[in-house]
């Protein structure tokens, strides 16, 4: 079979990995690959590369993404829906595996509707597709936020300050929270739970009144301030996704006026995106990137490689992007017990 590759939308530790176990495995079964440079730009554009065992052998460890990427919308307007489909008949392709999250995924879907047959991998540092346990991508950029928030508590507690983190996640705030808790933050804020200004503020105060004299905010880049509405003040993305960031700032006004604190921010934005993917990140997408090459043999389209337990499944591309898999209330209100001393 001849089978095109791309990988869509922010790219993340785990992508090289992937690429590297598809065409692996897809050598074993004699398919001939055609890689698509910048995720959906490259089938808009018949922008190709060949993808060789020389090329992929060594990218197990490292980040980014040898096809490139971009977040171009494939089905954008009805000329782009055609021209995709017109180019995947003209480079020959049988199917195409993308891998991404849920705008390259639902790009997907709705070209295996018009017959284009894709089979998808998930991935995003977000962590926030459905059908699917974790993503390949968010146990890195947890690891390096982690890091990052380790380092700030040491400047913290030299200088008496509070340090808040700013940490990217889009609308689900799996990263902040993971990172929050397991860097033993003071408080956590994500953007399921709305800021309650006056709660960080009085918690901020006790911490202080019970004698520690510095503290650590974790804060979610798509938390909203209260008086900004939705829709203010970001530019969008193709596919008309706020482009985020910033938040970290006022949080840490917000600290520093309530309190009388001392307080600095730190948004650690893409710094979580780059370098060499963790080990669960290289097992699971190995692992995702094998199952894709055996769903697109089985012609199992408009599936994707999903990790459900120990397992990986396939799960309909249609349920991986309905919902977002936000952080349920009841799991914050769980960890929550961390920081309400
Ligand atoms: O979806 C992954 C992500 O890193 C989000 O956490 C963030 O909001 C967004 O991408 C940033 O996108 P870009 O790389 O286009 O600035």
């Amino acid at each position: 079979m001849r089978i095109g590759v791309l990988t869509g939308g922010g790219d993340c530790p785990g992508l090289n990995p992937a690429i590297r176990a598809i065409v692996m495995r897809a050598f074993d079964y004699g398919d001939e690959l055609v890689g698509l440079r910048q995720g959906w730009r490259g089938l808009r554009e018949k922008e190709t590369m060949p993808l060789t065992l020389e090329l992929v052998e060594p990218i197990i460890d490292s980040g980014g993404t040898i096809l490139e990427s971009s977040r171009t919308n494939p089905v954008k307007d009805a000329e782009s829906t055609e021209l995709c489909l017109d180019n995947a008949r003209e480079l020959g392709l049988d199917a195409l595996i993308a891998l991404g999250g849920e705008d390259t995924l639902g790009g997907a879907h709705k070209l295996c509707a018009r017959g284009l047959k894709c089979v998808g991998v998930p991935k995003t540092m977000d962590n926030d597709l459905s059908a699917t346990d974790y993503t390949f991508g968010f146990d890195s950029a947890v690891s390096v936020a982690v890091d990052a928030a380790d380092r700030l508590k040491d400047t913290a507690r030299s200088h008496r300050r509070v340090l808040v983190l700013e940490v990217m996640g889009r609308h689900a705030g799996w990263v902040a929270l993971h990172t929050g808790v397991c860097a033993g933050a003071d408080y956590i804020l994500i953007p399921e739970i709305p800021l309650d200004r006056d709660g960080l503020i009085e918690h901020i105060k006790e911490i202080k009144a019970r004698g520690k004299h510095w503290g650590l905010v974790v804060v979610s880049e798509g938390v909203k301030p209260p008086e900004v509405g939705e829709g203010e003040k970001h530019a969008k993305d193709e596919f008309g996704h706020e482009k985020l960031g910033g938040i970290g700032g006022f949080v840490a006004a917000v600290i520093e006026k309530g309190s009388g604190i001392d307080t600095r921010y730190v948004t650690l934005g893409h710094v979580v995106r780059g370098g060499s993917p963790t080990p669960f990140d290289r097992w699971l997408a190995t692992r995702v990137g094998i199952k894709a090459v055996e769903l697109v043999h089985e012609g199992k389209f408009d599936h994707m490689a999903a990790l459900q337990g120990n397992q990986i499944v396939a799960v309909p591309l249609a349920d991986a992007v309905e919902n977002l898999k936000t952080v349920p209330t009841a799991l914050y209100e769980e960890v929550k017990t961390l920081f309400s001393q």
